[in-house]
Order: structure tokens, then C-alpha cells, then sequence
């Protein structure tokens, strides 16, 4: 299988529109976006400069002790004192479900006044915890998908557009869907 575009940029700049729409008319100045580095970067990038409220930004980077177990630790963790702050958890993807999980039982024991969680992308039918997931920019199948933060072994993340790729193109070769990719 080749590749596909899944979400041209012009969807991903409404979707982005919609969700900063929504994250206004339910938060106030002050409210904290928590991005997870590094898949969430040109999202956040792009949601920040539609929102209504001012957000305060800081990061945040997991690493994964054994890739569909959950078991992460945090390697970066945000510079913020969140206690009595209103949080929203920044995500390229949700998947699983397991990450988000894992960061929200985190948080929650700073002593948030709340805590929300917003993604790009929900690739809803693979979840295996529910998690709430309270602002979403697109559901979409079962697909791995490159482009607009997301990565596979770092490549293509810097793509203005998501695109569904064959998994098993990539894990024989990361750089397979460099050429047709990128003009040079
Ligand atoms: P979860 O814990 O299974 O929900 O996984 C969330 C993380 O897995 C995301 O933050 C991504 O880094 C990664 N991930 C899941 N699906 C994809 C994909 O299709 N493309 C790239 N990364 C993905
Ligand atoms: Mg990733």
C-alpha cells in the first residue's frame, strides 16, 4: 500500500479553528495547555493562535518503558506549579488510551482545579482504556498516520498534511516515503 492523504491542510486548519472555538467557550485566561512533546508541536502551535483566551504553554515528554503497555515515565516535565490551575493535556494522538490515562492519573495528583484533555487525532475503535477525551479535531480509522507532528522513527513530522501510511513499508525501511515525499 502507498500513501494517503487522510487530512489535507486545509481540513486540519478548520478542525484546529473548531477546537480553539471550543477550548474558548469553556476556559478562562490563565487556563494551562500542557503539550506533549513532540508529536502535539505544530498543533499546539497552530491551536494557541486561534484561541479567544490567553493560555499560559508548557511541555511535557513521556518515554515509553515497553511500547502498548502504558508503563511510561516522565522524561521532561512541565516548569508549572498546576495546583488550582484549569489543565488541558495536549496530544498529537489518541490511541490506546493507555498514555493518556497514565498522564491524567499524574496530573491529577498535583491538585489541578481541573483537567481536560484535547487531540488531533482519536483513533476511537483501537482504544483499549477509555479515557475522556473532552476536545477532538478528527476520529479516524485504523491507520497508522506520519505528518503534522506525528512520526514514524522521527521522519515526518514536519508534513503539512496527514497522511495514512503501510506500517510495514516503514518498519522495513523508515525513509521508504522520503522521495515521493520530499521534492528536492
Ligand atoms: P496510546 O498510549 O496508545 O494512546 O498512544 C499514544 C501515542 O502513540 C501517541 O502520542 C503517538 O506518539 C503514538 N501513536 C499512536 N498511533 C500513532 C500513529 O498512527 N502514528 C504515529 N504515532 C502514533
Ligand atoms: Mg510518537
Amino acid at each position: 500500500m502507498s500513501l494517503r492523504v487522510l487530512i489535507p491542510p486545509d481540513e486540519l486548519a478548520a478542525g484546529v479553528a473548531r477546537v480553539a472555538a471550543e477550548i474558548s467557550a469553556t476556559s478562562e485566561d490563565g487556563v494551562v495547555l500542557v503539550g506533549l512533546l513532540k508529536g502535539s508541536v505544530p498543533f499546539l502551535a497552530d491551536l494557541i493562535r486561534r484561541l479567544t483566551v490567553n493560555p499560559i504553554v508548557d511541555f511535557l515528554a513521556l518515554s515509553s518503558y515497553a511500547p502498548d503497555t502504558g508503563r511510561v515515565r516522565i522524561v521532561k516535565d512541565i516548569e508549572l506549579d498546576i495546583l488550582d490551575r484549569d489543565v488541558i493535556v495536549v496530544e498529537d494522538i489518541v490511541d490506546t488510551g493507555l498514555t493518556l490515562t497514565w498522564l491524567r492519573r499524574e496530573l491529577a495528583g498535583r491538585r489541578p482545579r481541573s483537567i481536560r484533555a484535547c487531540a488531533l487525532l482519536d483513533k476511537a475503535a483501537r482504544r483499549i482504556v477509555p479515557t475522556p477525551l473532552e476536545y477532538r479535531g478528527f476520529e479516524i480509522g485504523d491507520d497508522f498516520v506520519i505528518g503534522y507532528g506525528l512520526d514514524f522513527a522521527q521522519r515526518y513530522r514536519d508534513l503539512d498534511r496527514v497522511l495514512a501510511a503501510d506500517l510495514k513499508v516503514l518498519k522495513a525501511d523508515p525513509d521508504a516515503y522520503v522521495p515521493e515525499l520530499y521534492v528536492r
